[in-house]
C-alpha cells in the first residue's frame, strides 16, 4: 500500500486516482478549481463515466481531494500527473498545465517519482527532467506511464489494461510505478521515456487511421453496392487485423484522436518529416462528418426551411463529453444550408456549442415535424427509433444512420426511407412536395 499524489480531476485524474484507491493504494487529488473539490469532498462526481461513482464509494476511505498541492505530494511514492494538455490553434500542445504542476511541487522528497499520465508530444519528458533541474529537483526522478483509458469505459479499461506501459530512464523509478500496478493482471511493457510518450501518440493514431480507413471503404461500398458492415466483418476475422475500430460512420470526435492525430502530425513537421498518412486520416475524417449533408441533399434537395433533427450529440454512446463532437460540425453545417435544427441527447448538455439548434428532451419532440432524423451518436435508444409513433410525428420519414445502428431492411418496412453509411440505401424516391409544409402546432 503506498500513497500517491495525483494533479488534475479531470477523466484520466478521477479514474486513474479511483483505480488506484481501488487496488488499495492511499491517495490525494489535488484540483485547482476549489468548486470541483467542494463537489468531490460531498462525494458527487463532476463527470458522467459509468461505473465511476460505484469505484469512488467502494473506497471512499482512500480518496482524498483537495487544492492544497503539498497535500498530494506530502510522503507520496508516487506523484502523477493527470492534466489536460488540449491542442492550440496550431494544433500544439498547451503544456501550461504541466508547467503548473512543476511550480506546485514544493516539499516533494527526493525519492519521490514524478509520473506524467497526460498525453504530451514526444520530448516533453526531457523538457520535464530540465526544469525539474531549474527548480532544484534533480533527485526527483521523471516516469512516463501513458493510460489509454476510453470515456465510457475507462474504470473498466484502467482495472483491465491490454498493457501497462512504463518509460523511464531511470530503472528504480521505472520499478516503483511497476509495482503500483502489481496487482493488475496485464502485461508491463517498460521502454525509455520517449519511446513511450511516442506510444501512447502512435497507438490513438493508429486507431484513427483504422477508422479513416474503413470510413473511406464504406464511401466505395456506396459507389459499388458492397455493404461495408459486411467487409468490416470480412476483413475483421483475420487475425492480423482483428474486428476492432472497423465501425464505419461520420467520423472519430473526442477529446483524444482528433488531438492526438495533430499532435503526432506537428511533431513530424516539426522534426522535418512530412507525415502524409495522419494528414490523410484528418482530412478523411472531416469530409466524413458532412458526407451526411449530401445524403441529406440527395433524399430533400435544397435544405434550406427542411427541419432536421440530429439525434445524439456527444461524441460517442456512454458520456456527455461534447468534445469535437461531429454533431457540432454537422450542425453547423445545416445551419449554414438554411435548415432548421433539432437535437436530443440523453445526457450531454451542448451549451454554446450547438448555438442555432433547438434541443429537445425526448427524440419525438425532436424528430416531430421533421424532413428527416439522422443518428448521429449510437445511444441505446435510438435501437428503437424506427416506429409508427416516430414515423406519424415526421413530416418525411427519412432516416439518416450515420452510426450503422439500425437494420436497412427492417426500417424500410415500417414505411421509412433509410440511408446508411456505406450500406445499400433506399432508392431516391423523388423530393418531398415542396409546398411550405404546414406545422402542427408543438
Ligand atoms: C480513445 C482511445 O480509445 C483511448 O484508448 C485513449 O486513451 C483515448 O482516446 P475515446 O476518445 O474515449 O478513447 O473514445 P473511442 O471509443 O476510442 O472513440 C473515439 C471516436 O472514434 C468516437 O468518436 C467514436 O465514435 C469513433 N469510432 C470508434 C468510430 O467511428 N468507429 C469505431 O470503430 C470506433
Amino acid at each position: 500500500m503506498s500513497k500517491i499524489g495525483i494533479f488534475g480531476a479531470g477523466y484520466v485524474g478521477l479514474v486513474t486516482g479511483a483505480g488506484f484507491a481501488a487496488l488499495g493504494h492511499d491517495v490525494t487529488i489535488r484540483e485547482i478549481v476549489p468548486e470541483r473539490v467542494d463537489e468531490l469532498q460531498a462525494g458527487r462526481l463532476p463527470i458522467y463515466e459509468p461505473g465511476l461513482d460505484k469505484l469512488f464509494e467502494q473506497n471512499r476511505e482512500r480518496l482524498q481531494f483537495t487544492t492544497a498541492p503539498e497535500e498530494a505530494v506530502e510522503g507520496a511514492e508516487a506523484v502523477f500527473v493527470c492534466v489536460g494538455t488540449p491542442a492550440t490553434y496550431s494544433g500544439d500542445a498547451d503544456l501550461s498545465a504541466v508547467w503548473t504542476v512543476l511550480d506546485d511541487l514544493q516539499g516533494i522528497a527526493s525519492d519521490t517519482v514524478l509520473v506524467m499520465k497526460s498525453t504530451v508530444p514526444v520530448g516533453t519528458g526531457d523538457r520535464v527532467r530540465a526544469a525539474l533541474d531549474t527548480r532544484g529537483l534533480n533527485e526527483v526522478s521523471y516516469v512516463s506511464n501513458p493510460e489509454f483509458l476510453a470515456e465510457g469505459s475507462a474504470t473498466h479499461d484502467f482495472m483491465n489494461p491490454d498493457r501497462i506501459v512504463i518509460g523511464s530512464d531511470d530503472e528504480a523509478a521505472g520499478d516503483v510505478v511497476e509495482e503500483l500496478h502489481a496487482k493488475l493482471d496485464a502485461t508491463v511493457v517498460r521502454m525509455d521515456v520517449a519511446s513511450a510518450e511516442m506510444v501512447k501518440l502512435a497507438a490513438n493514431a493508429f486507431l484513427a487511421t483504422r477508422i479513416s480507413f474503413i470510413n473511406e471503404i464504406a464511401n466505395v461500398c456506396e459507389l459499388v453496392g458492397a455493404d461495408v458492415d459486411e467487409v468490416a466483418r470480412g476483413i475483421g476475422l483475420d487475425h492480423r487485423l482483428g474486428p476492432h475500430f472497423l465501425r464505419a460512420g461520420i467520423g472519430f470526435g473526442g477529446s483524444c484522436f482528433p488531438k492526438d492525430v495533430s499532435f503526432l502530425k506537428l511533431l513530424a513537421g516539426n522534426s522535418g518529416y512530412h507525415f502524409q498518412l495522419v494528414n490523410a486520416v484528418i482530412e478523411v475524417n472531416e469530409l466524413q462528418k458532412r458526407r451526411v449533408v449530401s445524403k441529406l441533399q440527395k433524399h430533400l434537395g435544397q435544405l434550406a426551411g427542411k427541419r432536421i433533427a440530429l439525434l445524439g450529440l456527444a461524441f460517442k454512446p456512454n458520456t456527455d463529453d461534447m468534445r469535437e463532437a461531429p454533431s457540432i460540425v454537422l450542425a453547423s453545417r445545416l445551419l449554414a444550408e438554411g435548415a432548421e435544427v433539432r437535437g436530443w441527447d440523453p445526457v450531454a448538455r451542448p451549451g454554446g456549442l450547438l448555438t442555432g439548434v433547438a434541443l429537445c428532451d425526448t427524440v419525438l419532440d425532436a424528430v416531430r415535424d421533421a424532413d428527416a432524423a439522422v443518428i448521429v451518436t449510437e445511444w441505446d435508444e435510438l435501437r428503437e427509433l424506427a416506429s409508427p409513433e416516430v414515423r406519424d410525428a415526421m413530416r418525411n420519414p427519412l432516416i439518416v444512420d450515420g452510426r450503422n445502428l439500425l437494420d436497412p431492411k427492417a426500417v424500410e418496412q415500417l414505411g421509412f426511407s433509410y440511408e446508411g453509411i456505406g450500406r445499400a440505401s433506399s432508392p431516391f424516391s423523388g423530393l418531398p412536395e415542396t409546398a411550405e409544409p404546414e406545422r402542427k402546432p408543438a
